[in-house]
């Protein structure tokens, strides 16, 4: 067994088998399953420029599969993805635009192939100890994970008739329309992956920090409070935006979140997953961009919050002086917690999950929309790459913004208090929302 793992990490603080790789493994491919159940016109076919064809992801599951988890392995075995063929699914050597154009796998054959794959990792995976196998199997299932949730912006993008139907989320309920004050203090940044193994290698080293003392939005900005933004003429006045985001702004004629549309009778509706769907004031916007959120925030009184602001708000535990697992403690993801799996096609109205608070009170971290931070991309301090080198290190050049928390897209193992995401600022097509804060 040859599986490279990061450094010196060993992997005792959490319970971590083969089997709940399994586990992911088996619920990412429900999800995928789900998601490509569809003609095969549906799949071939290019639904924005933004995004792959469906069929794209679909057999790049497997070919990243085959790589990470049989490569290593077993070199002289007969590859499912021969080298012609893996070299199509490779995501830095083609951009989105240029994936229909490929000679790639039909749908039968990508489905066929991953099969195969899939197969030969449960064989492998079997014949392992889990301390061998369970880091490269999670880090697959959360890749699959990942390109889920691609395939949701993907069929978000899609015109047509509706392939997807949501599932209900519970009721929100009426929160102060406050900010959460976060003392200045001290805490710990990041997760030491003896304790999160399936942490991926952006997450570390684990490092004390100290923040000054901020508030922070109880919950996400909703779609009623970003309609006030629309109205006022935030989208008209440069002097709420950053000249790169204004300059934005006019060539792309960025004038409300994308998909929104004016109803007529004083409301707003939004494209969305080929249904043209009435706002409800209540929940969490999405579909803005970094410079967007910049300058709503501002034209609120705020700012974005740093992610190292986000970070200490969701997952610290000041009474204890230590990190919890989630915002609500060691327990697992549930769906009375947070808007996680992607069953409800968009975010849940806030104060839905009163449960899913953090120690400092703060709720919908987890799930419903990825929130812009101000933070630009960096290694914190002592960083190390793991074995898929070039997750993050070629990403660490200042361009890209840090997302956080995850949205409704998002499954429960690939998402964590101290995931980054990172996008460029121009990014909206994703499911992303803001918070705001204060420096107190
Ligand atoms: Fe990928």
């Amino acid at each position: 067994m040859t599986h490279p793992t990061r450094t010196g990490a060993t992997r005792t603080g959490t319970t971590l088998t083969a089997d709940l790789a399994v586990e992911a493994l088996d619920r990412a491919r429900a999800t995928t399953t789900k998601l490509t159940d569809a003609a095969d016109a549906e799949l071939t076919v290019q639904h924005s420029t933004l995004m792959s064809p469906l069929v794209w992801d679909l057999a790049h599951i497997g070919q990243q599969e085959e790589l990470w988890l049989l490569q290593h392995d077993s070199p002289d075995r007969t590859p499912v993805f021969h080298a012609t063929i893996a070299c199509l699914y490779d995501a830095a050597e083609h951009p989105r635009a240029t994936r229909t154009r490929l000679p790639l796998l039909d749908p039968a054959q990508s489905r066929r192939a991953i099969a195969d794959v899939r197969h030969r990792v449960l064989d492998s995976l079997a014949r392992l100890g889990p301390e061998e196998s369970a880091f490269a199997a999670g880090m697959v299932a959360q890749h699959e994970h990942q390109h889920d949730e691609t395939m949701f912006a993907t069929h978000n993008l899609r015109s047509g008739d509706p392939l997807l139907a949501a599932a209900p989320t519970p009721p929100g309920r009426l929160v102060p329309a406050d900010a959460v004050l976060v003392p200045a203090g001290e805490f710990l940044l990041g997760v030491d992956p003896a304790e999160e193994p399936w942490a991926l290698d952006n997450e570390s080293p684990q490092h004390r920090v100290h923040v000054p003392a901020f508030r922070i939005g109880r919950v996400p900005v909703t779609n009623g409070e970003w309609a006030q933004f629309v109205e006022a003429g935030g989208y008209d006045d440069p002097r709420l935006w950053t000249s790169a985001g204004w300059a934005h702004r006019q060539a792309d004629d960025v004038s409300a979140p994308m998909g929104w549309a004016a109803d007529g009778a004083g409301g707003w509706t939004q494209r969305r997953f080929a249904t043209e769907q009435a706002l409800d004031p209540a929940r969490p916007v999405q579909h803005v961009d970094f410079h967007e959120a910049s300058a709503y925030a501002r034209w609120a009184g705020a700012r974005l919050p740093t992610e190292v602001e986000w970070e200490k708000a969701c997952a610290w535990d000041p009474a204890l002086g230590r990190r919890r697992r989630w915002p609500w403690g060691d327990g697992p993801a549930t769906p009375e917690r947070a808007n996680l799996g992607g069953g409800a096609l968009g975010p849940a109205q806030v104060g839905a999950y009163p449960d899913g608070a953090s120690a400092y009170g703060v709720e919908q971290t987890m799930g419903d929309v990825w929130e812009w931070t101000s933070s630009a991309f960096a290694p914190w301090p002592g960083f190390s790459p793991m074995l898929y080198d070039t997750y993050s290190a070629p990403y660490f050049d200042g361009t890209y913004r840090v997302l956080r928390g995850g949205s409704w897209a998002s499954d429960p193992v690939s998402v964590r208090p101290s995931f980054r995401n990172w996008d460029f600022p121009v990014r909206r097509q994703i499911f992303t929302g803001l918070r705001l804060a204060w420096s107190a």
